[in-house]
């Protein structure tokens, strides 16, 4: 028997499946049902009276679904030209439920997941979001393709668990470099107008992407003068075909890199933490912060420590914009007083910050004020993850600098003459100290941990 013909029968046995929940009156609807089954009727298949009825079916033959994907996913291919329905081969068999059984490539069909409140971030206009187009970027996100060596992947280094950082001091990229910022949490850039530590020209997450893929200084994923292989590697995989061809409708060869940059942004913007005790007490819900949390925010918030003015809500960052309110004023870039190398406020070679782009003495030792959310997962703490906990941090501040004693970078920071006059030391009880680390942590949205939407959705085939 042909393949094709094997393919035929499994579409068909499906079908009758579809046809039996349906007689069986099975209640869960998905409103993307019909259209699928509509691009999965077999030819010379009456269309049948009620399929909206019938798509109902779908969600419920999962199961089912999960065992005859592959087959069904070849054979509809040509079909599913020109819907914008498809079915995701995350069902492929290999234990990860999917989120969502059926991707659509359409923009209208993509709705923000916000708590209550916000307003959803600004996208490209060249870029919109799409499921398909989400899932695409998530399932690159997560694929060793992405890697010279085929071992990395931007999950290496943006791990979930740890808030889409990676509890390492710094990394280490595919090729053993290490690279000499720590890795960044990638949750709410979305609303970032700059990207990286100390970086004043990336414009935007598609172009960001460019740099942990193609960058050699220092190399992460390796991919420098591979682009023909990487794109081979990914047009050869069925499901990563249907979905470019889903997200980038109308395109003769949607596998570009420009492509796979928009669907990595296109995931990372959906990567958005912003439901903290925090939050929960801004829309007025009694007890959602704790007595300290609330006496840790009047500090932060205190003309005297200043926290606020770097770090302002509701991003904690001036380098955020809320749509609609012409973005946080004030520093984006500071020098927060953690090194005095040599006495003149030197920063350590090879990581100085804005100086090492913009060749500008005044920008010695000045990165970009990173957002406080998501704090608890995403240790240890500064650019070159210099400080391990919260606690050191408030100390850090406290003192009004770093005080190094020995080793190549031995310098007190409290004397630095580059650091930002804010950065000052302040007289905190340890119950002060307590109530602000109380604080920084009420930021920290556990979902961004446990969210399945955001999980590594398993091997793509
Ligand atoms: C070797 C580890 C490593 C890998 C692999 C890696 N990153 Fe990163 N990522 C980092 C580090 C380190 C930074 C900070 C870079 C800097 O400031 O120079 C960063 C920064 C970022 C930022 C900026 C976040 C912000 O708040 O500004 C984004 C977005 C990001 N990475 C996405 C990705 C994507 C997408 C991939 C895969 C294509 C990826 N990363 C692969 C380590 C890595
Ligand atoms: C002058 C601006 C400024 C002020 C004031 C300021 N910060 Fe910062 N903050 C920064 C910058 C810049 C960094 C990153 C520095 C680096 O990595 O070299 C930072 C880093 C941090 C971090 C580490 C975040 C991470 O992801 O690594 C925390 C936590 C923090 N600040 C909390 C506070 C608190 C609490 C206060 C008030 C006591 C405060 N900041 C006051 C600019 C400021």
């Amino acid at each position: 028997m042909s393949t094709s013909h094997h393919r035929a029968l499994d579409l068909r046995r499906l079908w009758t499946s579809l046809q039996r929940e349906h007689a069986g009156g099975n209640r869960r609807y998905s409103s993307r049902g019909p259209r699928l089954l509509k691009a999965l009727r077999p030819p010379g298949e009456p269309e049948a009276t009620g399929l909206a009825a019938l798509g109902q079916a779908c969600v419920h033959v999962e199961t089912r679904v999960k065992r005859q994907v592959r087959s069904i996913r070849l054979y509809a291919q040509p079909a599913l030209l020109g819907t914008v329905c498809l079915l995701a081969a995350a069902c492929a068999g290999d234990g990860h439920p999917p989120a969502e059984p059926l991707f659509s490539g359409n923009p209208a069909d993509f709705t923000w997941t916000l708590p209550t409140g916000w307003t959803p971030p600004s996208v490209p206009a060249d870029n919109p979001m799409s499921p398909a187009k989400v899932e695409l970027g998530r399932r690159l996100f997560y694929d060793t393709r992405l890697s010279g060596n085929g071992g990395f992947s931007c999950a290496s280094c943006h791990r979930q668990e740890f808030g889409f950082a990676d509890a390492r001091n710094i990394p280490v990229g595919s090729t053993g470099e290490p690279h000499p910022r720590n890795s960044m949490g990638i949750a709410n850039s979305a609303w970032l107008t700059l990207f990286n530590w100390a970086d004043p020209l990336t414009p935007s997450l598609e172009q960001q992407a460019l740099v942990p893929m193609f960058g050699d200084r220092p190399v992460e994923l390796g991919l420098k003068g591979q682009e023909a292989a990487l794109l081979d590697r990914i047009r050869a995989v069925s499901l990563y075909r249907t979905l470019f061809a889903a997200s980038f409708a109308g395109q003769p060869d949607p596998v570009t890199v420009p492509n796979l940059t928009r669907a990595l942004a296109a995931f990372e913007r959906t990567v958005i933490a912003i439901d903290s005790p925090y939050d929960r007490a801004q829309r007025g819900q009694a007890g959602a912060m704790s007595a300290a949390a609330v006496r840790g925010e009047q500090l932060f918030s205190s003309a005297e420590l200043a926290c606020a003015q770097c770090h302002p809500a509701p991003f904690f960052t001036t380098a955020a914009e809320l749509v609609g309110t012409g973005g946080a004023t004030g520093t984006t870039f500071a020098n927060n007083g953690l090194y005095n190398v040599g006495g003149d406020g030197s920063y350590p070679t090879g990581n100085r910050g804005l100086i090492d782009r913009t060749g500008q003495p005044d920008d010695m030792g000045k990165f970009r004020v990173p957002s406080l959310r998501n704090l608890a997962f995403t240790f240890p703490y500064m650019h070159d993850g210099s400080i391990s906990t919260l606690d050191e941090v408030v100390e850090h501040y406290a003192r009004g600098g770093r005080v190094i004693v020995t080793g190549p970078n031995a310098g007190d920071g409290r004397l630095s003459p580059r650091k930002d006059p804010r950065i000052r030391a302040h007289t905190l009880t340890t119950q002060d100290k307590g109530d602000l680390v109380a604080f920084l942590r009420s930021l920290s949205d556990s979902a961004l941990v446990t969210a399945p939407r955001f999980a590594n959705p398993g091997p793509t085939r």
